[in-house]
């Protein structure tokens, strides 16, 4: 059985406020999101077709995918209607240090 583990992905000085930075960790496609000097992160392929998140656009709390403008909320990875079909994942991120760690349960 594989468990949920903190993966420190990225300083958080890479990830200025209301930027978002692409990362992978435990081989999932993370977007990072500084919102308000709060870091988020959810899954960074879209859940309608391939796309990373990070390529879009990041609109106060959400993100818009740049393939079809499909819009997702950053703080819980909900879809925010056509096209997009289901929700994507959001994941729990603390920084110590200046590490933003962020806890997935690693693909095997
Ligand atoms: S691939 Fe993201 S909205 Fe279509």
């Amino acid at each position: 059985m594989t468990e949920e583990t903190w993966i420190a992905v990225a300083p958080k000085s890479a990830v200025p406020e209301g930027e978002m930075l692409g990362v992978s960790a435990g081989g999932h496609q993370i977007a990072l999101y500084n919102l308000d000097g709060e870091i988020y992160a959810t899954d960074n392929i879209c859940s309608h077709a391939f796309a990373l998140l990070t390529d879009g656009y990041f609109d106060g709390d959400t993100v818009e995918c740049p393939l079809h403008a499909g819009r997702f909320e950053i703080k819980t990875g909900k879809g925010m209607g056509p096209p997009i079909p289901c929700d994507i994942a959001s994941f729990p991120v603390r920084v110590v240090g200046d590490d933003i760690q962020v806890q997935v349960t690693p693909k095997t």
